[in-house]
């Protein structure tokens, strides 16, 4: 049965990974693969969560099934958490939601919805946009198209290029954004820029699908959801797919929420209901214990402010190593302007190199990141900054 399958090659982050390990240079630095680290190079379990999991230890006495939706505390915590307390949408009983494995579960059982609500519906990603979520949402059976979002030559967005092809997207088709910390650019839009792209959704009725991996890590856990809560305060029909992986450190437990906004109350029960039936037929229903930790976190004052001091940590750490980088560069006498590394917001920046510099930094240095010159900031650390520098000038 299988001999007619062909040999698929290597996923290309995955791959970086397995060649960085074998590396024996001692200077080698790995700035691939999107996770967190700390100043060690370490991906630490928060303090908030270890204390979490003890408070679940003692309090869990079951490992019976869980339903389809997951558990309720964790949507209702991670609901106000991304809309604030009063958020219209909510106050109206209008938000259909369940708990996902992972951020990409959400984006799985998103694409799913759209495809059963009309599977002629195009989904628009940005060029660039994360890899995944082309399998992810074609994979459902949906189309998809780009729209310009990044200027590699000015180091910026082209937001020009995006709000009009926003402009000729068809009435019903679904918008993909990033609601903050772009991955892979790192480049972010502005309140004014948001706006602008809620008047176009308005004009166009178009649907947006706003991707939200990265809250917290940008300018702050309210700050970050800005563009998202303005869509949902303001558009009839929104598609959320929100991760936990990284601003609770809870990768491998595979914790999302997949939440639409939808017109009525009444059509929030119909959604529920659909999202419910395609959970059920993927996995059936979502591991619960990632979910249970944040239910409690979010639902202990002194536990979530511990967690909201750690993301803030996350986030300065990052913030302040992009303005060591870029002031390495400058102090080594980078021929190129990186100053737009500190514009650039979360984990990832594009440092606007060619391949053939990617490829270089890798073989002659040891450095290691994708070809497109996505590197992970957090990657980054005191000691290896000067060596990082010296080679990124050295290949410029
Ligand atoms: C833009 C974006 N969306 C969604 C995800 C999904 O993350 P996970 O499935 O690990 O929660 C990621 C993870 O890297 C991401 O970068």
């Amino acid at each position: 049965m299988f001999e007619v399958l062909p040999q698929l090659p290597a996923d290309p982050i995955l791959g970086l990974s397995t060649a960085f390990k074998a590396d024996t240079n001692p200077a080698k630095i790995d700035l691939g693969v999107g996770v967190y680290k700390d100043e060690n190079g370490r991906t630490p379990i928060l303090n908030s969560v270890i204390k979490a999991q003890q408070i679940l230890l003692q309090k869990e006495d079951s490992k019976t099934y869980i339903t389809p939706q997951g558990v309720q505390g964790f949507i209702d915590g991670m609901l106000q958490l991304l809309l604030g307390n009063s958020h219209p949408a909510l106050l109206a009983d209008r938000i259909s939601a369940v708990q996902a494995p992972g951020g990409c579960g959400a984006l799985r059982i998103l694409a799913e919805l759209i495809k059963r609500s009309n599977g002629e519906t195009t989904v628009w990603v940005s060029d660039p946009t994360w890899a995944n979520h082309i399998p992810l949402i074609g994979n459902a059976g949906l189309k998809i198209e780009t729209y310009p979002y990044f200027d590699k030559a000015a180091a910026g967005i082209n937001f020009e290029g995006m709000i009009s092809a926003l402009k000729q997207v068809k009435k019903g088709d679904v918008v993909l954004l990033h609601a903050c910390c772009h991955n892979p650019t790192g480049a972010d839009l502005t309140n004014e820029q948001w706006q602008q792209v809620l008047e176009a959704a308005k004009e166009r009725e178009f649907i947006p699908f706003v991707d939200i991996a990265y809250l917290g890590f940008g300018d702050g856990l309210e700050e970050d959801s800005y563009g998202l809560r303005l869509l949902c305060e303001n558009l009839p029909e929104v598609l959320v797919a929100a991760s936990c992986s990284k601003n609770f450190g809870l990768y491998r437990e595979r914790v999302g929420l997949a939440a639409i906004v939808t017109q009525s109350a009444d059509q929030r029960k119909i959604v529920q209901s659909q999202i419910q039936a395609i959970a059920r037929g993927i996995y059936s229903m979502p591991p619960s214990y990632g979910g249970a930790l944040v239910d409690i976190i979010l639902h202990d004052d002194a536990l979530k402010a511990e967690w909201q001091n750690e993301v803030s940590e996350m986030r300065t750490r990052m913030q302040s190593l992009r303005a060591l980088l870029v002031s390495k560069l400058q102090e080594k006498g980078a021929s190129k302007d990186f100053s737009f590394i500190n514009e650039q917001k979360g984990m990832f920046s594009f440092l606007c190199i060619s391949p053939e510099q990617v490829i270089k930094m890798r073989d002659d240095f040891s450095v290691y990141f994708v070809d497109s010159s996505r590197v992970n900031i957090a990657g980054i650390s005191t000691e290896n900054v000067d060596y990082l520098a010296e080679a990124l000038v050295s290949v410029l």
